[in-house]
């Protein structure tokens, strides 16, 4: 019984287990579903979008996202992908490391396993925490990724927001700054729950991306759980049948 109470939490925990941060800002956990196809499908559209043009995903090939999201090769080519690729081809980008890092100072890394590097948490937040900062190189800074190369880019839809800091001083004469609040400069395209839906769908892809094979192992738990508990019934009847005689 403990074993198949184990069994059950470890399917349920993996993803609160690689979600632990790591020491940065993270104001709200994400609650992600990865057997939601229409939230795969949004953040697979986010992706294509806005990400793809700097950040390649060297492990995925357009066909096997099409067939793991349940689309064809029209819609698949046509309504996601923006650029000419082949339905065959890697998903990966034409910037060079050497152009990238001459352009941000560091170059994007391939985001295939970035969900297994950071966790579900960290990425949520490091997407919903951008702040228009004009003392950074990019004008933008991040809670999430102090001092972060890559600038908001979705800043359109989520709009501009200033943070707020308490700047206080410890007794060695350390300057400490404390995260308040948000203040909101011009609003985004989305309200604040739509952009927030947007980055967990889009966390929600990353999270499919770095293990595909996640959606077969969640769609075959159930199955297992029943072959297990139909063993032990068996088990037990045997059990129940041998020992009948023995007093
Ligand atoms: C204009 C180019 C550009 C675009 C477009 C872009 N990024 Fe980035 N990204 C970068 C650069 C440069 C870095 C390195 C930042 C650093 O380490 O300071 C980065 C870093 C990251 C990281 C942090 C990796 C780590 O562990 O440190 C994540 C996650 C990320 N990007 C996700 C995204 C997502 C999701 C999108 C689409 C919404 C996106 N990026 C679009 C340039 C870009």
């Amino acid at each position: 019984m403990k074993k198949l109470l184990l069994i059950l939490i470890s399917l349920f925990c993996t993803s609160e287990i690689m979600a632990a941060g790591g020491g940065y800002y993270i104001g709200e956990k994400v609650q992600t579903n990865i057997r939601s196809v229409d939230s795969l499908r949004n953040g697979a559209k986010t992706y294509m979008n806005y990400c793809m043009g700097c950040h390649s995903m060297d492990f995925q090939r357009y066909n096997r996202v099409a067939e793991d999201l349940g689309l064809n090769e029209d819609e698949m080519m046509n309504g996601l992908v923006l650029t000419d690729a082949k339905f065959t081809d890697k998903m990966t980008i034409a910037m060079s490391d050497e152009h990238a890092k001459k352009w941000f100072g560091k170059s994007p890394p391939d985001l295939s396993v970035i969900a297994k590097a950071r966790g579900l948490d960290w990425l949520y937040n490091f997407l919903i925490n951008y702040y228009a900062d004009p003392k950074s190189v990019t004008g933008w800074n991040n809670l999430t990724l102090p001092n972060a190369s890559m600038p908001h880019i979705l800043w359109e839809l989520q709009g501009i927001r200033t943070a707020n800091f308490e700047v206080s001083t410890d007794e060695e004469g350390n300057e400490l700054k404390e995260f308040k609040n948000f203040e909101t400069v011009e609003a985004g395209k989305l309200n604040e729950q739509e952009y927030k839906d947007l980055a967990r769908d889009l966390v929600n892809f990353l999270d499919y991306s770095s293990e595909p094979a996640q959606l077969i192992r969640m769609s075959l738990a159930p199955w297992v759980l029943l072959f297990v508990s139909l063993f032990t019934f068996l088990a037990y009847m045997l059990k129940v049948n041998y020992f009948k005689d023995i007093h």
